[in-house]
This record gives C-alpha cells, structure tokens and sequence, in this order.
C-alpha cells in the first residue's frame, strides 16, 4: 500500500492511513451519482483495465464493498473529500464534476504503481487501500501545461496520451501551440494550403540554430478538424481545457509559405519562402493589411467552433518591427491608422482580435509583449519574459497566467555537464521547479487575486520525438504539478526532501505508464545526444 504521503501533488489535509483497510476486488460495485459520468466511465477504463475488475454498476447509494461518487456543491468545484472506510467502501465527493475526477486520480495513486498500467501484471491483482480521510483542492484554477506541436509534430495519440499525463498530475489546462514559422498543425478548411504547403518542411536543422548539422528527412504532420475534435473531447472527458494558440502577428512563416500574400511582399520576395528548417525569431511577419485581418479571421471562426475555451491564445510575441520600419505599406497604416510607430501597428493586430474574440464571447490571451503599446481591454497576459510583464499586467488588472522563462521553460536544460542533450538556457533542476512561486511577493492583494494560475512551457526545437518531450518534462511537472495545486509554504521554506521521498513512488507510477522521464543519476546512453550543439547559458538566471 502507498503512504498517504507518498501523493504528488501533496493534498491539503490526510486522516490516517490507519492500520485496516481492505482490497478492491471483483465484487467491488460503483456507484455513479448524477454529475458523476466522467469519473465513472474513467474508473472503469483505467482502475478497471489496471486490474481486471468489472467495478459493476449499482443504484444504491449505501451500498457496501462499493466506490461511491458524489457532489457535494457546498464544496468549490475542483475541491474533493476521500474516504476510504473499512466497510470496503470509497466515498468520493467532489464539489462538481471535476472535484470528483480529481479525487479519482487521487485513489489511483493510493493503490500503487500498478494502478498506472494498462493490464494485469500479477495473477491475482491486488489494489489494496488503508482506511483513510483526503481533503484536498487547488491553489489556481489554471495549472496548465504549453506544448509546442510546431517545431516538432506530436502525432494524436501522444497528444491524448499527454492529456492523461496531465489529468494523472491534476493539471487542467492544455495550451496547444499550434501554428509557428516551423509549421502550421491544424485543419483550416477554407485555407487548405496552410496544411498542404505549412504543414511540412524539406529539412530540420538538428541542435541549436548554430549547430551545423541537419536531418533531412522531410519533417511534418497535422491535425484534421476531426483529430481536433477528439483531442478538445478527450481533454474534457479528463476536465482539461485545451486553449488554442494562432501565433500573429510574428512566428507565421508556414502560413506565409501557403499564402505569400499574408507578408510584407513590399519589401521580402515573400512567394520565395517556405516553411523554416531552423530556429530562432523569424524577420518574417504578417502584413499590417486588412486582407490579413480578414483571412485570420477565417482561421479563428473555424477555431471558435472547434474549442469551446473561453480563453484563445493570439501569440503576439517576438515580433520583429524590421520589415514594418522598411515597408511602404506598413508606413502608409501607421498614418492613416494613427497608431503612432510600428508598437502601435502590433497593437493595433491584438486590439481588433481582443475586440472580435469579445463579441463572440471570448477572451483573447496573449504572450506579455501585448503590453506594449498598450494592453487592449479585457485581454489576459501569459507572462513568460519573467514576472515584470505579469506584475504589470495584474497591478493593471488584467488576469495573468505566470510562466516565466527563468523557472518553468520545460525545453532548458535541468543539469550541467556533458551529459544533457542538446543543452539549452540555465540549468533548471527538480528542485528549481519545486520552489518556484507563482505569485510574487509585493505584489498587492488586488493584483494577486489577478494570478489565475500558472504553467509550465515546452518549446520542441530540440525535441525530436514523444520520447525527448517526456525526458524534459519529467520529473519537473511533477514538481510543477504540486507547485500549482499544493498549498506551499514560500520556497525557501518548502520541504524539498519530503518531495524527494515521495518522488521514489512516482517514479514507479510513471514507468508503470511508460513515461522515458529524465533518472535521478543522469541520462541512459539512449537519451543523451552526442556532438550535437545545444545553447547552455552559464550560472544562475538573472533575477526577474
Ligand atoms: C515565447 O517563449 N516566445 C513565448
């Protein structure tokens, strides 16, 4: 049986485990409380699967040798309460739908390591409980995860296979970085070419842009609407929320590649561009023009109908002004547009969607440059450039997801030496994570109320593969994972060896679900990558 304390995140508050207990069998029934569907169809296809047990359908609620699924609404919604009593009865009662499924995950980690397989490994499978009390519910409502599709192509079912990796740490949102100068991945019905041309390059540069070396093999992929739908619905079914990122006014030369006339054709042979092979911030940006207003606003009405978030993710970052300074046309919409300078032409692009996405309903969130130049009305900001951009934003009032770059950019590099493939930015350890804080100090008590959570970000320039993701995102996310939901002490204060200790039994957990996460001692010779030229940066990040 696991020690209560063995659960990653840590719960806010554990009765027991006491000495008694019992085992979860073939007579073991479920009861399904109305609001309680997903969790129910879950139990049975993971515990169910995992051990061999039917977990039958009951309607009485008092039923003994059962899982019982509530709601108690006088609970918030993602807040849940565990029993485990020695009746053979588990009792989870969620404030809503989501308080449930995140209960569930809780009694999935308190039978053990092979709760996390797909079938049976013994002949007769145990799931053994000890009798105990759980009361738990999250810090932030956004505890999200960035994974970046472009650079390199996730193929569906390790999308969805990382949605449960997500819903297994107790994370709900997943930010889709869909379209980058590298390639375009999703389905745009009447812009065909932006899959047909944006959707494959010829060649990738291998390491860093200053590695010399290429792979040649031709490098792409995408999601059909439907592949979209299944991945928004499956996400659901776990209460993830899948936000879409259409990256504009910069990182767009796939799309310019399918569509030259979306460019600066005034001052680039724009119909010469393909889809990049390299990385880096790309000189190629859209045309300030309202033909390109009109052709991404096709893009997002067919995004609307395919994501049900609230939240749609515009980029805005990383866009350089050059072409814009150069381009006649440009000059002419800064003055008949008055919006000053080339700051105000990349404000002008996130105000008009700020402004369409509000009239359909939704919330436009941007990366924090959107600040500058102005931050348009009701906008949220992801802050990834540090805090400064996010302190900004929320003494502002704008609501504020916290991603800063020095603690939770996922692609840098969490130890030093050799042995790290492909080495990128300052060395970010478990532990870095671990005492990372979402909301920094000084900020005013309205501001902080502006935090809406927090995420962790995996940019893939050096990520060639399913494998390379899971070596940089784990074991951190575990890390992050109890940052965003745990109630922590400040980081200096924070037990780091207890989550050490715990971290012996999720490591079980996630080789028995197959996850090729970073060991403690270093790399396997398979996941280091010799010769090829990464980026480290040395010493401690600046403070930001
Ligand atoms: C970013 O890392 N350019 C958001």
């Amino acid at each position: 049986m696991t020690h209560p304390m063995d659960l990653i995140p840590a719960p806010l508050r554990v009765e027991g485990p006491y000495r008694c207990g019992f085992v979860l069998d073939r007579e073991t029934t479920l009861y399904a409380a109305p609001g309680t569907g997903t969790t129910e169809r879950w139990l049975r296809t993971t515990l169910g699967a995992a051990f061999a047990l039917p977990l039958r359908d009951t309607a009485d609620e008092n039923a003994a040798h059962s899982i019982r699924l509530r709601i108690d609404d006088t609970l918030a919604p993602e807040a849940y309460r565990l029993h485990v009593l020695v009746d053979e009865v588990v009792e989870i009662t969620g404030g809503g739908p989501a308080g449930v499924f995140w209960g569930a995950q809780t009694l999935r980690q308190l039978l053990g390591p092979d709760a996390y397989r797909k079938a049976p490994v013994r002949s007769a499978p145990v799931a053994g409980l000890a009798a105990q009390t759980i009361e738990d519910a999250p810090r932030f409502g956004w505890r999200g995860l960035l994974l970046d599709v472009s650079r390199h192509f996730m193929p569906k079912d390790d999308v969805l296979r990382y949605l449960d990796l997500l819903a297994a740490h107790k994370l709900n949102v997943f930010h889709f970085h869909l379209t980058d100068d590298q390639g375009w991945r999703i389905e745009i019905r009447r812009h065909p070419k932006l899959t047909e041309v944006g959707a494959w390059r010829a060649r990738t540069k291998w390491g860093h842009r200053a590695s010399p070396l290429w792979t040649e093999t031709p490098h792409g992929g995408f999601y059909t609407q439907d592949d979209i739908r299944e991945i928004v619905a499956y996400a659901a079914e776990r209460h993830i929320t899948v936000v879409p990122e259409i990256d504009l006014p910069g990182h767009a030369q796939a799309a310019i590649a399918a569509y030259p006339e979306l460019g600066n054709t005034d001052v680039v042979d724009t119909a010469a561009l393909t889809v990049w092979d390299t990385w880096g911030v790309n000189p190629n940006v859209l045309a300030p023009t309202e033909a390109v207003l009109r052709f991404y606003e096709g893009v997002f009405e067919e995004v609307l109908g395919l994501f049900p978030s609230t939240f749609v993710h515009v980029g805005g970052d990383e866009c350089p002004k050059d072409q814009w300074k150069a381009s006649p046309t440009a000059q002419a919409r800064i003055e008949e547009l008055g919006v000053g300078d080339e700051d105000g032409l990349q404000s002008w692009f996130i105000r008009h969607f700020d402004r369409w996405l509000a009239a359909r309903g939704r919330r436009l969130i941007g990366w924090d440059e959107i600040l500058e130049g102005g931050l348009a009305e009701g906008a949220a900001v992801s802050s990834w450039r540090g805090y400064a951009g996010g302190i900004a934003a929320a003494e502002a009032g704008h609501d504020v997801v916290m991603c800063p770059e020095q603690h939770v950019y996922l692609d840098h590099r969490q130890a030093p030496g050799e042995d790290e493939p492909m080495p990128i930015g300052y060395v970010r350890t478990l532990e870095d994570v671990y005492r990372f804080e979402p909301v920094p100090s000084g900020l005013s008590p309205e501001a902080a109320a502006h935090i809406l959570g927090t995420q962790a970000n995996v940019w893939t320039e050096v990520m060639e593969n399913r494998s390379r993701v899971d070596y940089q995102v784990f074991p951190r996310l575990a890390a992050f994972a109890e940052v965003a939901w745990s109630a922590l002490p400040a980081p200096e204060a924070r037990d780091h060896a207890g989550f050490e200790r715990r971290m012996r039994t999720h490591y079980r957990r996630l080789e028995a679900l197959g996850v090729d996460h970073r060991p403690p001692a270093g790399p396997h010779p398979w996941q280091r990558r010799p010769g090829v030229l990464g980026r480290p940066l040395e010493g401690t990040p600046p403070k930001v």
